[in-house]
């Protein structure tokens, strides 16, 4: 039986996404089909729900689990939504809502598919690509980037304290690394051990990875920026994010179309999961909703 991933703040943002019965939303993160089962429960005949991913892996689980609820109302679509804008090309309706809940579900951790995803899946290969269409795996960029460039990756992507060590042991023993564990114990050896928090000292050297290798943060900024011109005026954009990294860019972007006019914040403050969630769902602890409204 498949654990299947929990969706992280569902109710909060079915809330944010003030579901009209007959309305067209967009799920641009399909993952495991939480969040969008939930919308599609809400709609009549008349709405219409999208969802998209880019991993075939989950599209082919969501077909599967919820075979009997596909109705001709939910379209799942393989796709980067960075091309979101070339998806809608395809209807004539604009969205009146629109998520992005970013990240890996607890299945792709989990069941990755010899992808590498999680430092606690020490066998695995180091792929990292949610997509395989994609071509550049974490270990070729280990391979290919130099020292300097590595250590500006996990800083930049990782905020890595020790980014210059990591990147220059792992350069020396490049031969050597093929799996997560042989870059987990590498990570181990390099990061002092006074520094070593309860959290995996691997943890951010793989956000780091994953990040370059997905092309996550320009992914993000694209499909921002096509969802706010798509959508129908009075529709909302609410984003769950899960590193500081990426609510940055929600925040700012948010921000500036509140100081343009063009939009209305509806989370000055940002939403984030209550104690009794965050204790069920430990993966939900650093999750951050952002909603905004266009005018
Ligand atoms: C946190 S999971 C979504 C979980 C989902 N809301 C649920 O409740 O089951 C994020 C999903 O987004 C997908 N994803 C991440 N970045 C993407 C991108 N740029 N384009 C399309 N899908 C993406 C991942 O493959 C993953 O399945």
């Amino acid at each position: 039986m498949d654990k299947v991933h929990v969706p992280v703040l569902l109710k909060e943002s079915l809330n944010a996404l003030n579901i009209n019965p007959t309305s067209f939303y967009i799920d641009c993160t399909l993952g495991d089909g939480g969040h969008s089962i939930e919308i599609l429960r809400r709609l009549n005949s008349e709405g219409l729900l999208l969802s998209i991913d880019q991993d075939r892996y989950a599209i082919d689980f969501v077909k599967r689990y919820y075979k009997d609820e596909i109705k001709s109302n939910w379209h799942i679509v393989e796709s980067n939504f960075a091309k979101l804008d070339e998806i809608l090309l395809r209807y004539e309706r604009k969205p009146d809502g629109i998520l992005i809940d970013l990240g890996l579900s607890s299945r792709q951790l989990e069941k990755s598919h010899n992808r590498g995803f999680s430092y606690l899946k020490e066998e695995e290969p180091l792929d990292m690509r949610m997509s395989m269409n994609l071509e550049v795996k974490a270990k070729d960029l280990l391979l290919g980037l130099t020292e300097k460039e590595l250590t500006t990756l996990f800083r930049k992507y990782g905020e890595e304290r020790y980014a210059n060590r990591i990147a220059k042991e792992i350069k020396k023993n490049i031969t050597d690394i093929d799996t997560v564990g042989d870059l987990t114990r590498l990570v181990y050896r390099v990061v002092p051990a006074a520094h070593q928090s309860s959290k995996n000292p691997s943890r951010r050297v793989f956000q780091a990875l994953r990040i370059a290798v997905n092309d996550e943060l320009n992914s993000l900024k694209k499909v921002l920026d096509i969802s706010f011109k798509f959508l129908n005026s009075k529709g909302r954009i609410c984003v769950i994010s899960f590193h500081s990294l990426e609510d940055r860019i929600v925040k700012d972007y948010f921000n500036s179309l509140a100081v343009s006019g063009e939009g209305v914040l509806l989370s000055k403050e940002v939403i984030a999961p209550t104690e009794e969630e965050a204790e069920i769902n430990p993966r939900s602890a650093s999750a951050k909703l952002r909603i905004i409204e266009k005018i």
